[in-house]
């Protein structure tokens, strides 16, 4: 499986990540992500933008995850926690930008 993600560098792919989360495949991909928290939910630095054509394909946020990206910088209706996105075959093509303040 391949997932996309823009970040202020352009355009990452990574390819077949064994990552459980899309947290931790962005984390060893070795690209700039703060997930201060180290994937609890807790402190919305591992927010991304779910291009569009994905939303619905995602599990919905729960009760923490919603709550938390009330904390989060420049939440919009696609942003989700990526610590909180489980990696699978069928989200092959998944794709995301990391959104402002996930940086570190
Ligand atoms: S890593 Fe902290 S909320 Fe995702």
């Amino acid at each position: 499986m391949k997932i996309l993600i823009y970040d202020e560098g352009g355009l990452v792919q990574l390819n077949e990540p064994a990552s459980k989360t899309l947290m931790q495949a962005i984390r060893d991909a070795g690209l700039n992500i703060a997930a201060q928290c180290g994937g609890g939910a807790s402190c919305a630095t591992c927010h991304v933008y779910v291009d569009e054509a994905w939303c619905a394909k995602l599990k919905p946020a729960d009760e923490t995850e919603s709550a938390m990206l009330d904390f989060a910088e420049a939440r919009q209706e696609n942003s989700r926690l990526s610590c909180q996105i489980e990696l699978s075959e069928d989200l092959d093509g998944l794709t995301v930008t990391l959104a402002p303040g996930a940086a570190f």
